[in-house]
């Protein structure tokens, strides 16, 4: 076992170094190949790619093994609170009791939104998607707080930090009651973290609110357990976008962006819709484990399979635990759990999840217990992003800190037309190019007659 690669590429020999990461992972170095070779590699999809160095997160895919800066995700959901874990994500360690009280005081003085921003969620219409808005208003949060915006200087950086982890749950809340037309329901700096989020969702002005602590203790869990993921979709996002040195806030955004898709954070609201959907129509899971082995079929098994884990995730036996615990107090059974467990026996029984190695992903009960908090469907997603925040934040910070930090800029394989002449507008093919479907709009669509609103 050398600690080089040799590469043989048109009878020239070429040596390639091999960097082995703390749990003995070994990967190629190809950081200088186009230099020595004037190739690139190509993986679609990055799933052979190394990304980034990274002390942050690590998965065992097979193992189904996660640990956050060495600490195995069991412990941490079992023994910390969600801002604890924040700290420990950000800055590498366990805060000590004055620092996380610090950490704590930090956050809790800046949930405030200015008083402007309201109107910004004034202006969406009631139906739209809680998650569209929260990348929205997180984006403008570079307008309102033009003091923390520069990625390179440590003091903008904590300051960006802070108000980014305090006004997020605000930002969340304030769009939810957007969206149902109730009042905004201010932060009260006295509750944690997690008691002031469920408050702003579900307080009236009209009434008294009684936090319950168990849904506390189950939103606390969620949080903790998306709050990293290594380099996955949101976080490569965050770290690429980042990588321009833009603000803190603008990654973000873009990160919650790529989070929002049904094959990333998007899966839990799928997933829950997919259960709704057995129920309905009778329970018949065979029906749609069959739609899902079907080649010819676009459904999946929404909260099933995992790029990385080939293994159960450990986060979904986390979450089922919950689920278990917080339903078994509720009266009746709970149909969508029990389809959902039924789906799973059966799935884990068949050859073609057994043989592709595809099991419950974070997403599979997470759904089942935001329903029993009363959160809404479109929101799953956007207590995802709330928990995934600790996770971008420490990445992007990281990427700053690294003295190896570049613009992500991967390159491509070409396969276009070699270089052809100009052809004049008159002498062009009135075929239809092969991928272009220019459609007209149905007549009448508009309300405002011609024009689009
Ligand atoms: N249902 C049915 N078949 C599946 C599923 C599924 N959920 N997931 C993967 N497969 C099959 C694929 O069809 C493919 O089969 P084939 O080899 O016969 O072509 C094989 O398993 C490998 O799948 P890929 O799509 O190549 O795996 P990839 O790593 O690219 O995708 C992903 C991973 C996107 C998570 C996928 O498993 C999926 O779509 N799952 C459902 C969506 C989901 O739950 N997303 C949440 C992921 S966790 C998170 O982001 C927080």
């Amino acid at each position: 076992m050398g600690d080089t690669a040799k590469l043989i590429l048109q009878d020239q020999e070429y040596e390639l170094h091999v960097r082995v990461g703390t749990e003995g992972n070994r990967v190629i170095d190809i950081s200088k190949l186009y230099a020595m070779t004037g190739h690139i590699t190509l993986d679609d999809g990055f799933a052979n790619t190394g990304g980034a160095t990274s002390a942050i997160t690590y998965i065992d895919g097979e193992q189904g093994i996660l640990r956050y800066r060495g600490y195995r995700i069991e412990e941490l959901a079992e023994r910390c609170d969600f801002l604890e874990v924040a700290f420990l994500l950000i800055y590498g360690e366990l805060p000590t009791a004055e620092q996380l009280e610090e950490f704590r005081q930090g956050i809790r003085r800046r949930t405030l939104l200015h008083e402007g921003m309201k109107d910004i969620f004034r202006g969406f219409p009631p139906d739209a998607h809680p998650m569209a808005i929260l990348s929205s208003v997180v984006n403008a949060l570079s307008i309102y707080c033009k003091d923390s915006l520069d990625p390179l200087d440590e003091n903008q950086r904590q300051l960006a930090m802070y108000r980014l982890l305090a006004k997020m749950p605000t930002i969340a809340a304030f769009g939810y009651k957007q969206s149902v037309g109730q009042a905004f329901m201010y932060p009260q700096n006295h509750l944690d973290y997690c008691q002031n989020f469920l408050y702003m969702m579900f307080a009236l002005p009209s009434e008294r609110y009684h936090i319950n602590p168990e849904h506390v203790e189950a939103l606390n869990l969620l949080l903790i357990l998306h709050a990293d993921h290594g380099q996955n979709c949101s976080t490569s996002t965050v770290r690429m976008v980042g990588s321009s040195n833009v603000n803190l806030f603008s990654a973000v955004a873009a990160g919650i962006n790529a989070l929002w898709g049904q094959l990333h954070g998007g899966a839990n609201e799928a997933c829950i819709n997919m259960l709704e959907q057995i129920v309905a129509e009778g329970g018949n899971i065979g029906k749609f484990i069959d739609r899902a082995k079907d080649p010819n079929d676009p459904f999946r098994l929404m909260g099933f399979g995992h790029r990385i884990y080939k293994n159960y995730d450990p986060r979904a036996k986390i979450i089922k635990a919950m689920a278990d615990r917080l339903l078994s107090k509720q009266a009746a059974t709970n149909p969508l759990f029990q389809v959902a467990q039924e789906l799973e026996e059966v799935a884990l029984k068949d050859p073609y999840f057994v043989d592709r190695k595809l099991y419950p992903n974070v997403d599979f009960y997470s759904g089942i217990i935001y329903r029993a908090l009363g959160i809404p469907k479109n929101m799953f997603t956007v207590l995802f992003a709330l928990g995934r925040l600790p996770g971008w934040i420490a990445h992007w910070r990281e990427m700053h800190m690294s003295s190896s930090k570049r613009i992500h800029r991967p390159r491509q394989l070409y396969i276009g037309y070699p270089e052809r002449p100009y052809v004049p507008i008159v002498k062009r093919s009135t075929e239809p190019p092969k991928e272009v479907s220019i459609q007209r709009p149905p007549q009448g669509v508009f309300p405002g007659g011609e024009f689009e609103l």
